[in-house]
């Protein structure tokens, strides 16, 4: 790969965009910065577009998710190349949770995804299960509690650079809670786009590579996870807009005041964002995704019946073909970002 990184890393013109208008679903040459006004004019259009016709698209069946067809597979990465998600419905139901994890497996290896992300809470599978824990490493943890989680990205703590954090995730329910537990979804160049338009002197210090840094912390058995920093918003080492964020205002720091203020202008953008997706996810159905923006309404289990959702996350990203394609381009023309 090129170096299309920044040199200046306080500086968002060094944040470029290959997203062409021109290019159906996918990503093309275009540079995007600051000072060119035109590029960014045609990028915007084309993906609010995109997002606006992705708003109230059913999930895709799925007939069988362990050997899916070329079809299945086309639409859910032509979903993917245009908002950074897809929601999906299988139509066959795993006999146990064993085959439940291969399933997972198995459909998201068709996407590419091979990186899983070693996580404290995984089974030997790589899977994690969100559900109400009581005990255990998982207990005391908002995501196995049936709490309100706020808006974020995953993995926004464990970050180590463009090269090594979460780019993707698959979010699977297998039960759904009898009230409540719907999720909002929101595709983070979208989240780019709005900050830009309203706040572009806020944006530029998201970019910082110190801009939000998660405390250290330390667990009920006294292992310690060490203090996290990294910018909200960068370039992964495919050359892809990514995002690392919290909207929790603990166990949170914001390199100074003015970067804590473009992250609250960036929330309330977030939060009155008419784009998002609300999902409420039932049993068979997942969201398959570039680790966009998400957040989990609080919800209540009936006494039957559980909520649990698994989730795999991946330090890879899903590339549409039309990426690959441009991207083997870009290795022999070695275009040069402002
Ligand atoms: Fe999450």
């Amino acid at each position: 790969m090129q170096n299309f990184h920044s040199t200046d890393k306080n500086n968002i013109k060094s944040i470029c965009y290959y997203v062409d208008a021109g290019v159906a679903n996918g990503w093309g040459p275009a540079v995007f910065s600051l000072d060119d006004t035109d590029s960014w004019r045609r990028w915007r259009r084309a993906k609010l577009g995109r997002l606006e016709a992705a708003i109230g698209v059913s999930p895709t069946p799925i007939a069988d998710s362990r050997s899916i067809s070329e079809d299945e597979r086309r639409s859910l990465l032509a979903q993917i190349a245009a908002t950074n998600m897809a929601l999906y419905e299988w139509r066959l139901a795993p006999p146990d949770e064993d085959a439940l994890d291969e399933m997972l497996l198995a459909f998201t290896r068709s996407f590419g995804l091979r990186a899983l992300e070693d996580h404290r809470s995984a089974n030997r599978n790589g899977v994690v299960r969100i559900e109400v824990a009581q005990g255990g490493g998982r207990a005391g943890y908002i995501p196995y509690t049936n709490r309100r989680i706020a808006w974020h990205t995953d993995g926004y703590y464990n970050y180590h650079g463009p090269s090594h954090c979460v780019r993707a995730m698959i979010l699977h329910c297998a039960e759904a809670a009898e009230q409540g537990g719907e999720n909002r979804l929101l595709d983070h160049e979208l989240a780019y786009l709005r900050l830009r338009d309203a706040d572009p002197g806020g944006l530029r210090l998201l970019t910082h590579p110190e801009a939000m840094t998660i405390p250290e912390a330390v667990d009920d058995s006294g292992r310690v996870r060490a203090a996290n920093a990294g910018p909200v918003f960068f370039l992964d080492d495919s050359g892809a807009l990514a995002m690392r964020y919290t909207a929790r205002k603990k166990y949170v720091e914001w390199r100074d005041e003015a970067t804590r203020a473009a992250a609250e202008h960036l929330l309330a953008l977030i939060d009155a964002e008419p784009l998002a997706r609300a999902v409420k996810l039932t049993p068979g159905q997942g969201v398959l995704c570039n680790n966009v923006l998400h957040d989990r309404a609080a919800f209540q289990d009936d006494g039957q019946c559980r909520r649990l959702l698994c989730r795999v996350r991946f330090h890879n990203r899903i590339d549409s073909p039309q990426e690959e394609k441009w991207r083997g381009s870009a290795n022999s023309s070695s275009p040069t970002p402002k």
